[in-house]
C-alpha cells in the first residue's frame, strides 16, 4: 500500500467508528513557545487532553505534519525521517484500553493485512516511585487478541533499555520495559514538569524477518533494539496522569487515548520493505536518477539526505517558514543546504526542480503545497544560489589555506559556521591535495562550545515557556491580537501573522510586511494598542462554523487548514469586534486585566527573512 492509501484507509476506519476527521495543524505550533516545532499528534491537542471541551466532539482522527529536527544527522539510515505524518486518534474521556488496541490490531490486520505474525507489542512495566501500576490490562488485552488470531502470546517479565539485548526475546510476545513505555513532552516521568501531561504507553513492531540481527547493538535482539529487525509502527499512549507541583502524580480530569502511528512506516511494512525511502520517496528517487544518471544504490546516503530534507524543506516553508538564521527559519536553511551539498556530488542538479513532484504527490492532502508551490520553489531556489555563491567563497578560502600547507582549528571552525562546508567535505579536499597539518580535534573541541551554548539556550526556551496558561502568558496572548490588529490599521490590511511566540516575559510575533517600520509607525501601534487596553473591552470565545468565521473577516494563521467547526476570539463585541482571530485561548477576560502587568511596549522590530519582520513586545 501506498503511504496515500494507508492514509485514507486509517481516518475512514476511525470515522467508522465515531470519530470526526480533524485536519492537521501547522508545522509550526501556534502559542506554545515550549517547542519550535510539531513534533508528534499530540501537540496541537494539548489544551483538550488537559481537559478542555474540543468542538469536533471527545473521538478525532488525523494525520499530523510532524517534523523532528533533532533527527537531521540521523538521517541516512532505512527509517530515520525528519518529517513525517503521525496518524492519530483520540480519545478525550471517552474509550480507553479495551477499545484502542482491539481497534488497531483490527486495523494493522485485516485493513493493511499484516501478518498478526510479525507483530510484537510492548507494554509499561509500572514504576512504584511513581506511583503508577503495571499495565496488565494492556497485556491481557494483547494475549486476547494474539489467542483469537491462533497465536500464543507469551509474555516477558520485564526487559529494560540495559538489560534487552543480554535476555533477547526469550520466545516472547508481549514486553514489559520501563522508561520505552512511558509517554510525555518530556520524557519518563521524573524529567516531567509540573502540570505536564503523561501516561503508560503500549506500543506494537513489525518485524521485517528478512534483516538478521547486528551484534553491533548487543548480543541479542529484541523490539526496542535499533538494529532494524523491529520497526516501531505505532503507539498508545494512555493519558491520564498529570505531574503535581509537590513532584506526584495526580489523575487528569479525563481519562485520554492518544495514539500515534507512523504513516510511512506502516507503509513500509505493508510492502514488507524495511527501507522507507523506497516506500515513500520512491517518486524523488527516481527524479534524480533520471536527472543525474547516478544510482540510489550507489549513492544510498546523498539520496536519503536530499530525499528526505527537501521534502521537509518543502513542508516547512508550506507553513511559513522561509529559511533564515534563527530559530524555525535556520532548521530549513540547514536543511536546504545539507541537501545542496548532497546533490552536488551527484552531479549539476538543482534541488528546487525537485518541488513540483513533492507537491504533485501530495496535493490531494495538503492542497496548501499546490497552491503556494511557485512561492515554495522560488525560496529553494534563492536559497539554493545564495548557498551555491557561499560555498564558491568558502573554497577560495580552502585554497589560500591549501597554498600555505596547513590548516588550524579557528580557520576549520570557520570554514564549517561561515561558509556551510562540512568537515567531511573539508577533510576530503586537503586529504586529495596534501595538507597534513590539520587541528581536527582543537576544532572538535571549538564545534562542542558552539553546540553546548546553543543547547543551553534551548532548555531555557523550554523552561522560560512552560508556564503557557499562566496569567502573565495569558495577557500577553491577548496583547498580541490586539498588535495584529494594530498592525493591520497603521500598516495596511495585507499585514498578516507568519508565526508567533510567548512566554511569560514577553511576545514575539513574526509578519509579512517589506520595510523597516518607522518610529513613527511604532509608536502608533503602541498608541492604538494601549487605547484598546484602556476601553476595557470584553474577549470573547464564540464557536461557529468556519464559514461563518471566515465572513466576518476573522483572522486565520497562514498556511493553517481548520475544521468545519471552530473557536474565535474577538475582542470587542461580535458584531463591532477590533478584532476577531481563529484562536484556541486562553485570553483574560477583560483588555484592562493587561494594565496590572503594565502598558504596552515594543521592544524590537527587526527583519527575520526576506519580506518577514519580527516584533518583540512586552506589558511593563
Ligand atoms: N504521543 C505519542 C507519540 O508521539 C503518541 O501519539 O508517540
Amino acid at each position: 500500500m501506498t503511504p496515500n492509501q494507508v492514509r485514507e484507509k486509517y481516518l475512514k476506519f476511525f470515522a467508522e467508528r465515531g470519530h470526526t476527521v480533524i485536519p492537521s495543524a501547522p508545522l509550526v505550533p501556534e502559542n506554545d513557545p515550549t517547542t519550535l516545532f510539531t513534533g508528534s499528534g499530540m501537540q496541537p491537542l494539548i489544551p483538550y487532553l488537559l481537559g478542555k471541551n474540543h468542538p469536533a466532539g471527545n473521538r478525532l482522527t488525523d494525520s499530523q505534519k510532524s517534523f523532528r529536527a533533532m533527527d537531521i544527522e540521523e538521517v541516512g539510515d532505512n527509517r530515520h525521517t525528519t518529517f513525517f505524518e503521525m496518524l492519530g486518534n483520540w480519545s478525550l474521556g471517552d474509550y480507553f484500553k479495551q477499545e484502542q488496541l482491539p481497534w488497531f490490531f483490527e486495523f494493522l490486520t485485516k485493513e493493511i493485512g499484516l501478518d498478526p505474525k510479525r507483530l510484537y507489542v510492548s507494554v509499561y512495566a509500572g514504576d512504584e516511585t511513581a506511583g503508577v501500576p503495571r499495565d496488565t490490562e494492556s497485556a491481557e488485552v494483547w494475549k486476547k487478541l494474539f489467542s483469537d488470531a491462533g497465536i500464543d502470546a507469551k509474555d516477558i517479565e520485564l526487559i529494560t533499555e540495559e538489560n534487552g539485548a543480554e535476555l533477547g526475546m526469550q520466545g516472547g510476545r508481549i514486553f514489559y520495559y520501563r522508561d520505552k513505555n512511558w509517554w510525555s513532552r518530556a520524557g519518563v516521568p521524573e524529567k516531567m514538569p509540573a502540570g505536564e501531561p503523561g501516561g503508560p504507553d503500549s506500543e506494537v513492531f513489525y518485524e521485517f524477518e528478512h534483516i538478521a540481527h547486528d551484534p553491533k547493538f548487543g548480543a541479542h535482539c529484541h523490539p526496542n533494539c535499533d538494529c532494524g529487525r523491529y520497526l516501531e509502527i505505532g503507539n498508545s499512549v494512555f493519558m491520564e496522569f498529570i505531574k503535581n507541583a509537590d513532584g506526584t502524580f495526580g489523575k487528569l480530569p479525563k481519562r485520554n487515548v492518544d495514539f500515534g502511528g507512523g504513516l510511512e512506516r506502516i507503509a513500509a511494512a505493508s510492502q514488507g520493505k524495511d527501507d522507507v525511502f523506497l516506500v515513500n520517496h520512491s517518486y524523488l528517487i527516481e527524479a534524480l536518477e533520471q536527472s543525474t544518471g547516478t544510482t540510489y544504490a550507489d549513492h544510498i546516503r546523498a539520496y536519503r539526505v536530499i530525499a528526505d530534507h527537501i521534502k521537509a524543506a518543502v513542508f516547512l516553508i508550506g507553513d511559513g517558514v522561509l529559511p533564515g538564521n534563527k530559530d524555525q527559519g535556520y532548521f530549513v536553511r540547514r536543511l536546504l543546504r545539507r541537501s545542496i551539498l548532497a546533490a552536488s556530488k551527484l552531479g549539476t542538479i538543482s534541488v528546487a526542480s525537485l518541488v513540483g513532484a513533492i507537491v504533485e504527490n501530495y496535493k490531494d492532502q495538503y492542497p496548501e503545497l499546490h497552491t503556494k508551490s511557485a512561492e515554495i520553489e522560488s525560496s529553494i531556489r534563492d536559497e539554493e544560489n545564495r548557498f551555491t555563491a557561499t560555498l564558491a567563497r568558502g573554497m577560495k578560502e580552502l585554497e589560500r589555506y591549501i597554498g600555505k600547507g596547513s590548516l588550524s582549528a579557528q580557520e576549520a571552525y570557520e570554514l564549517v559556521t561561515t561558509y556551510g562546508f562540512p568537515l567531511e567535505l573539508i577533510l576530503e579536499e586537503i586529504g586529495e591535495r596534501g595538507i597534513t597539518q590539520i587541528d581536527i580535534e582543537g576544532f572538535k573541541e571549538l564545534l562542542k562550545q558552539h553546540q553546548d551554548l546553543s543547547r543551553a539556550g534551548s532548555e531555557q526556551k523550554f523552561k522560560g515557556g512552560l508556564a503557557d496558561t499562566s496569567e502573565a502568558t495569558t495577557r500577553l496572548h491577548t496583547a498580541h491580537h490586539l498588535l495584529l490588529k494594530a498592525l493591520q490599521v497603521v500598516l495596511g490590511p495585507e499585514v498578516h501573522q507568519r508565526g508567533s511566540n510567548i512566554t511569560q516575559e514577553r511576545l514575539r510575533i513574526d509578519f509579512n510586511y517589506g520595510q523597516k517600520m518607522t518610529d513613527e509607525q511604532k509608536k502608533e501601534v503602541e498608541r492604538i494598542v494601549n487605547e484598546k487596553i484602556q476601553e476595557n473591552l470584553p474577549v470573547i470565545r464564540t464557536e461557529m462554523s468556519k464559514d461563518e468565521a471566515e465572513k466576518l473577516g476573522a483572522e486565520h494563521e497562514f498556511g493553517a487548514k481548520y475544521p468545519d467547526r471552530v473557536s474565535v476570539y474577538s475582542v470587542g463585541p461580535l458584531e463591532n469586534a477590533f478584532s476577531i482571530e481563529f484562536c484556541g485561548g486562553p485570553h483574560v477576560e477583560q483588555t484592562s486585566e493587561l494594565t496590572k502587568a503594565g502598558t504596552f511596549k515594543i521592544l524590537k522590530e527587526e527583519a527575520v527573512a526576506q519580506g518577514i519582520r519580527r516584533i518583540r513586545a512586552v506589558l511593563q
